[in-house]
Parts: structure tokens; C-alpha cells; sequence
């Protein structure tokens, strides 16, 4: 079975009603991203940090999978998918795929803010988070989230994933934050690489098949006039 590598950013929900982040509209134009996504902005005021989170998972709850989240979850029948996504969403999950690695958190999960790696599942009945509420050791509980400024845990596993690809595909994402826009430096020479954007997307690599249509249709367009080569 042919191993395919997907990276999936925020353009992979956009058809489920999630809203990306650097689009017209996007989430950091309507929340200034040091408020609510670094280190600094948890410091100085939690509760909005919080309160930013509860509403993102809000949003989540209310969102189904869309046809190319589905379709990437169909493919597991022909190929080994592993995907690789900047989302903290769980929508590839609940469309069916197994191995899904993320690469910056997840939304229904809070961490210690002693520890990351004491991590807890929320509940779609009990996802809010609010000042006060606590892990088991007594430590404030915090968004599962990989903040600006913060190691990001599984690069290192992503990597590997990566250098082992027979095939590359990146969905939606505008590949400007790094180490995750790094992975495609990783991908083996002469390895088939794929972009599915409705926008342009500057990548480092030359001979990129690019598709130039949302997830969607891009993921059909894949499937039907690419896929059989493998
Ligand atoms: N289908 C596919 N792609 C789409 C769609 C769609 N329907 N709609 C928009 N896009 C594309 C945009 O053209 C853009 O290239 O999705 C991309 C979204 O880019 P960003 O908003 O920058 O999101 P992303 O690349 O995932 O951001 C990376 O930055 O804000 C942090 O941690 C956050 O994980 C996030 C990371």
C-alpha cells in the first residue's frame, strides 16, 4: 500500500463553517493573535483566553465533516493515510480517519498548566473551561492548544512521518507558520507533491501538481484524475 502524507490546514474545515485564520473575515483579524495565542496573552488575562476557546469549540460542536474530509477518510480503503493537520478541530476523525496527528493540539482537550503532557478530554455536554477549574493536582487547566512561542511536541514524529511519504498532498493551509510549512522540505526528492487551494500558496518546492479548488472538489478533482497513476 502506497503511504500518503496529507497536511491539512485551516482551509480543510472552511467548508464545515469553521473560519480560517489569515482570510478576509479570518479568526486573527477579529482577535488579536497575542491576546489570545501566546504565552503573554494567557498571563495576562486567562478568563479571555478561556473565554476565546470556549467559543471555538462552540463553533466545533455545532460543525459536521465536509466531502473532502470524507473523502480522505474513504481512501484509507486503497492507501496507507497518514495525516498530518495544523487543525484542532477533530473533524477528520469524526469523518472516519484513523491516523490523524496534530500537530497543534485539540480543541476538546484542556492540559495542566503545570504540565503538557497531563492532558483531559472535555465533553460536548461539559467543553466550556472557565478560572478556577482545576487538574487533579490542583493546577488551572488550560486550552490543549500549541501557542505562538511554544515547542510544538510531535514536529519530531511528523518529520518521520513525512520522509517516509510516497505520495504528498497539503490542503489548506497557507503554509506561513513554521516548524509545520517546514515538513514539505522533508518530503523525499522525486516524490509527487500536491497543493489543493482555492489561492495561490508560495511553497519552497518546485514540480507541485496544484489544484487550484477548495477541499472539496479539489480532493475529487485528486482523486479521479490523479489517482489511478498509484
Ligand atoms: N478549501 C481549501 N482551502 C481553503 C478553503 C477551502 N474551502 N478556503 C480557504 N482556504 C485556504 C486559504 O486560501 C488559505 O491558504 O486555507 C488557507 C488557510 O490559511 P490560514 O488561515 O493561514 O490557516 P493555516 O495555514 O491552517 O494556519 C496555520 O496558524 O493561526 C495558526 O495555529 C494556527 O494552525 C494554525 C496555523
Amino acid at each position: 500500500m502506497k503511504k500518503i502524507v496529507v497536511l491539512t490546514g485551516a482551509g480543510m474545515s472552511a467548508e464545515s463553517g469553521i473560519s480560517t485564520f489569515r482570510d478576509a473575515g479570518g479568526l486573527w483579524e477579529k482577535y488579536p493573535i497575542d491576546d489570545v495565542a501566546t504565552p503573554e496573552g494567557w498571563r495576562r488575562n486567562p478568563a479571555l483566553v478561556l473565554d476565546f476557546y470556549n467559543q471555538r469549540r462552540k463553533q466545533l460542536l455545532k460543525a459536521k465533516p465536509n466531502a473532502g474530509h470524507y473523502t480522505l477518510a474513504e481512501l484509507e480503503k486503497k492507501y496507507d493515510i497518514q495525516i498530518i493537520t495544523q487543525n484542532v478541530d477533530n473533524l477528520h476523525e469524526q469523518a472516519g480517519s484513523t491516523k490523524v496527528l496534530h500537530l497543534h493540539g485539540e480543541l476538546m482537550k484542556v492540559q495542566s498548566t503545570s504540565s503538557g503532557e497531563e492532558v483531559f478530554d472535555l465533553t460536548p455536554e461539559n467543553y466550556e473551561t472557565h478560572l478556577g477549574d482545576k487538574c487533579p493536582k490542583g493546577y488551572q487547566l488550560r486550552p490543549h492548544i500549541v501557542w505562538f512561542g511554544e515547542a510544538v511536541p510531535e514536529i519530531e514524529n511528523a518529520v518521520r512521518l513525512t520522509e517516509q511519504a510516497d505520495i504528498f498532498i497539503i490542503i489548506g493551509t497557507s503554509m506561513q507558520v513554521y516548524p509545520a510549512a517546514g515538513l514539505i522540505d522533508e518530503v523525499k526528492p522525486g516524490t509527487p507533491i500536491y497543493l489543493i487551494d482555492p489561492k495561490e500558496v508560495n511553497v519552497s518546492r518546485k514540480n507541485v501538481t496544484v489544484i487550484q479548488k477548495g477541499a472539496g472538489e479539489g480532493l475529487k478533482e485528486l482523486r479521479e484524475k490523479y489517482m489511478n497513476e498509484y
